[in-house]
C-alpha cells in the first residue's frame, strides 16, 4: 500500500499531513510513503528528513495522486473551501482519501467529494471514545490553536500578563477570561495561568467546571439552566435565543473587566453563538483584546470580522482562523501521529476492509463508491436513509 502526502495548497497554509518521523512506524506494517517535493518544508521538514526515514520524493502532485493508494491531506476539499476544488480530477474512484473535509458545512460539497467515487474519512467525524483519543486531529489542532490564540493576544495587549513586584513598583497581574472551555479553551486557559495571568473561563457544560479548575482557571457562575446542555457525544446543544440573550447580558459584566478574552464557543455544524456584543466591547479598557477562535463559523463577537484583526473601541479583535497552521512543526507533528495511528487501525493485512464491523471506521467514513455514506451526515443534510446491502 502506498500513501501519498499532496504539498497543502490552502493559501498560507504552513502545515503537512505526515512527518518523517512517523514513516518508519508505516514500513514496519508494510506502507510506503510517496511525498510531494517541498510538501514538509514550510513546517520545518525538509525532503532530505522523508527520504533519510524511507520515503519517495516525486515532484510533481499529480504523480502523488497517481501513484497512492492513500491520500492523506491536512485540508481537504470541503475544508479548504479556496483552491481545493482543484484536486478533485485528480482523485479516482476507490481510491482512500483522509483529512479534514468539513463534513457539515456544504451538502453540495460533501457530494461533490463523493462524485469522485473516493473513500474519504474525515477527522471530524472521529467519535469521542477514549479508544479514539489518539486519533482525533481535530482536538490535538483545537490544541495547538487554544495556545497560540492567548500569545497573540499577549503579544497584542499593551500590558505585561504577570504580576511583578519591582523596584519600579508592583505590576496587578492581566485577567483573562475564556468562553467555552472545550479542547482549545482548556489549552487557552493553562497557557494564560502559565503566563502569570488571572485566568477565569465559562462554559454552558457544566462537566467543564472540574476541568477549568484543574488548570488553575477560575470558574464564572452565570445564572442560567445549563443541565441539559451536552448532548450524548460530548458537544454543546444549541440553545434558544431568550437563553443566549440572557447570556450576553451577564457575559458583558465579566467581559468590562477582563483585558484579554477568548473566546472558543462552537456548537456542531451550526453558527456559533453570539456571546460578545458591540456594547460589551464598548466596556473594555482601552488596548484590550478579543481573539474570536469561532470567527471563522459566524464569530462570538458581534465585532469580529473574519480572517482579520481590526481595532473597534480601542479594542483590538482578533478574527483569524487556522491558527494551528502558524505553529505549524508541531500542529504537523501531532496532526501525523494522529494520522497513522488512525491509517494502522483502518490497514489490516495491508489493506482497508471498509466493511469492517468497526465503530471508528464507520464513524468516519464520509462517502464511498458515489455515495455520502455516513448516517449523521446524511440526516443533518436531509438525505434520505441509504438501504443496508
Ligand atoms: P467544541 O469545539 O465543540 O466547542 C468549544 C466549547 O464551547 C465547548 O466546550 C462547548 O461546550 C462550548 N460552548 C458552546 N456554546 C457555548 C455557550 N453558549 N457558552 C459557553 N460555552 C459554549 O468543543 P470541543 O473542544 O470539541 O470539546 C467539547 C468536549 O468534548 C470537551 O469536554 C472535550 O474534553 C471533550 N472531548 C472528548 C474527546 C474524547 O473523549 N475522545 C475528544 C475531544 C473532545
Amino acid at each position: 500500500m502506498v500513501i501519498g502526502v499532496p504539498k497543502e495548497i490552502y493559501p498560507g497554509e504552513r502545515r503537512v499531513s505526515l512527518v518523517p518521523a512517523v514513516i518508519p512506524n508505516l514500513a514496519k506494517a508494510g506502507i510506503e510513503v510517496v511525498v510531494q517535493a517541498g510538501a514538509g518544508s514550510q513546517a520545518g521538514y525538509p525532503d532530505t528528513e522523508y527520504v533519510a526515514k524511507g520515503a519517495k520524493i516525486l515532484p510533481d502532485r499529480a504523480g502523488i495522486f497517481h501513484q497512492a493508494d492513500v491520500i492523506l491531506q491536512v485540508l481537504c476539499y470541503g475544508a479548504n473551501d479556496q483552491n481545493g476544488a482543484d484536486d478533485l480530477p485528480l482523485l479516482r474512484r476507490g481510491q482512500v482519501l483522509i483529512g479534514f473535509l468539513r463534513p457539515l458545512g456544504s451538502v453540495e460539497t460533501v457530494q461533490k467529494i463523493a462524485a469522485t467515487g473516493a473513500s474519504a474519512f474525515s477527522f471530524e467525524l472521529m467519535p469521542r471514545i477514549t479508544r479514539a483519543q489518539n486519533m482525533d486531529a481535530l482536538s490535538s489542532m483545537a490544541t495547538v490553536s487554544g495556545y497560540k490564540a492567548v500569545l497573540l493576544a499577549a503579544d497584542t495587549l499593551p500590558r505585561m500578563l504577570p504580576m511583578m513586584t519591582t523596584a519600579a513598583g508592583t505590576i496587578t497581574p492581566a485577567r483573562v477570561f475564556v468562553i467555552g472551555a472545550g479542547v482549545a479553551g482548556l489549552q487557552a486557559i493553562a497557557t494564560a495561568h502559565r503566563l502569570g495571568a488571572i485566568t477565569s473561563a465559562y462554559d454552558v457544560r457544566p462537566a467543564a467546571r472540574e476541568q477549568i479548575l484543574s488548570l488553575g482557571g477560575r470558574v464564572v457562575e452565570l445564572e442560567l439552566e445549563t443541565a441539559g446542555a451536552e448532548d450524548q457525544r460530548g458537544y454543546a446543544k444549541a440553545q434558544d435565543e431568550t437563553f443566549y440573550q440572557r447570556q450576553r447580558e451577564q457575559l458583558g459584566r465579566v467581559v468590562a473587566e477582563s483585558d484579554i478574552v477568548i473566546t472558543t464557543a462552537v456548537v456542531p455544524g451550526r453558527r456559533s453563538p453570539l456571546l460578545v456584543t458591540a456594547d460589551a466591547v464598548r466596556s473594555m479598557a482601552p488596548g484590550s483584546v478579543i481573539v474570536d477562535m469561532a470567527a471563522e463559523r459566524g464569530g462570538n463577537c458581534e465585532l469580529t470580522r473574519s480572517g482579520e484583526i481590526i481595532v473597534e473601541h480601542d479594542v483590538t479583535l482578533v478574527g483569524f482562523f487556522n491558527l494551528a497552521s502558524t505553529v505549524p512543526y508541531h500542529a504537523s507533528h501531532m496532526y501525523a501521529k494522529n494520522a497513522t495511528v488512525f491509517l494502522l487501525h483502518l490497514v489490516k493485512d495491508g489493506k482497508i476492509d471498509l466493511d469492517r464491523d468497526d465503530q471508528i471506521l464507520q464513524e468516519t467514513l464520509l462517502t464511498r463508491d458515489g455515495e455520502v455514506v455516513q448516517s449523521r451526515v446524511r440526516e443533518f443534510f436531509n438525505l434520505p436513509a441509504l438501504q443496508k446491502s
